[in-house]
């Protein structure tokens, strides 16, 4: 099989209206086969499109359009997709261990990502605990946390998402995610609003029943916020003040997103825990939870592992992590992911200015939001941008928020292109809403 993107520096190229005939039909195939909900249609029964392939900042669908991936696949492709350093590193892994043994038998590329991760992140005296997934990941350090501190309370804030596992969705605030499973949500969660003030925060750990304080350092799918300087900082005294763990979900903000490697850099923060998945892997799955030693004593059994999966620490994707983490490096893509910000910032401010269905833009780095008045116009766009080969995605608690959120190799040539097919989306949406 040759593949057709040669390059992931193109502007967008579409040449059959999204979703095309082929997509629709592979659509309607998956829909035959797959649960609802977990498949490509989308709630208005208009077919997602199909994904042929991706390489760098490019996709390119089924039907032969290609387009700029303003999600980077949820954040995963900061590297760009399909960086060839990873898929070497894939390869070259392949021709010796595919599978290893979760928490019975280790392999070397795990031992080399644990001492990597061990050096990165922002936590003293760090033992690492691998994740299968993001989710994965939060209940390890919310189970760290809450077996830690021998506390039964969470504090979590709103809007927040930590993945929709039964005990990480105990965390995610969006009601429509909680709703059906509210029975089974562990009962001890305190919910503040996002950034809420010290004093709110203080009155929320009082009584020493709480032991995980959750939190993102910057808000990203459920609509993009970010909180004051310093607010970080406040939270991470008053937990430590109470007695309680800060567990820190950069699932989405870490390696470079915000601009910093880690969001929590800008307020010199360095969590009890930390999360971390999505641009780690480079595009295979795998998460971490990096904790202080003391915390990740609670692991020590003389018996079996108390949390593991049959694919902990996956060797392709420990390989592609620890191409991910060069790249990362000898791109200097966590300074691209900062000037991307530079620019991003006022253009979209420029976009957006006297336009009646943008009531804010905000974000950091290479993490941005359009914020429109309704759902409907945030689909809308959503749907002008594919139309002219820009993929993103609406999220937010109502759905009105469309995030920004590029590969950071993202080409100027790209962004300008981009900007320019965002521009007549948002005007083609307009025209629609007034219509
Ligand atoms: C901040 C944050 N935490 C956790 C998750 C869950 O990760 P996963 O989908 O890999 O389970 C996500 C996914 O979007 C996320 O953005």
């Amino acid at each position: 099989v040759t593949a057709r993107l040669a390059r992931g520096d193109l502007a967008p190229a579409i040449v059959t209206p999204p979703p095309g005939p082929r997509s629709r039909q592979l659509a309607s195939e998956l829909a035959a086969n797959e649960a609802p909900g977990v498949n490509t249609l989308g709630a208005h029964d208009e077919p997602a499109i199909v994904w042929a392939e991706a390489l760098g900042a490019n996709v390119l669908d089924v039907d032969g359009n290609r387009y700029v991936d303003w999600t980077a696949g949820f954040g995963v492709a900061a590297v760009g997709h399909r960086h060839p350093r990873v898929v070497a590193a894939v390869a070259a892994q392949a021709a010796r261990l595919v599978h290893g043994l979760g928490d019975v038998a280790a392999h070397p590329t795990r031992v080399a990502l644990a001492a990597r991760l061990a050096a990165l992140a922002p936590v003293d005296s760090p033992r690492v605990h691998f994740a299968v997934s993001g989710a994965d990941a939060v209940e390890i350090a919310l189970k760290s946390a809450l077996a830690a501190t021998g506390r039964p309370g969470i504090l979590a804030f709103d809007p927040a998402y930590h993945g929709v596992t039964l005990g990480a969705l105990a965390a995610t605030s969006r009601h429509e995610l909680r709703r059906p499973f509210e029975h089974h949500l562990h009962p001890h969660v305190r919910r503040l609003a996002y950034a809420a003030p010290p004093s709110a925060i203080e009155r929320a750990l009082a009584g020493d029943e709480v032991g995980a304080v959750v939190v993102e350092p910057v808000v990203g799918r459920e609509g993009v916020l970010v909180p004051p300087p310093g607010w970080l900082a406040e939270l991470a005294a008053a937990a430590r003040a109470a007695g309680a763990l800060l567990v820190v979900d950069e699932i989405f903000t870490g390696f470079g997103r915000t601009g910093p490697r880690f969001a929590v850099d800008r307020d010199g923060v360095r969590p009890d825990l930390l999360c971390l998945g999505k641009a780690l892997g480079g595009g295979l799955p795998i998460a971490a939870v990096v904790g202080r030693r003391e915390v990740m004593e609670v692991w020590r059994t003389a018996g079996e592992a108390l949390h593991t999966a049959t694919f902990l620490a996956h060797p392709l994707a420990c390989a592609a992590a620890l191409a991910t983490l060069d790249v990362l490096e000898e791109e200097r893509l966590v300074a691209r992911a900062r000037a991307l910000g530079d620019t991003l910032g006022p253009r979209l401010a420029a976009l957006a200015g006297g336009r009646a269905a943008v009531v804010a833009t905000r974000g950091v780095g290479a993490l941005w939001a359009l914020e429109l008045a309704s759902a409907g116009i945030a689909r809308r766009l959503v749907d002008a941008c594919r139309a002219r080969g820009v993929l993103v995605l609406a999220g937010g608690p109502e759905g009105r928020v469309v995030a920004l959120a590029p590969p950071l190799v993202l080409t100027d040539a790209q962004l300008a292109a981009s900007l320019a097919a965002l521009a007549g989306a948002l005007a083609a949406t307009e025209t629609a809403d007034v219509v």
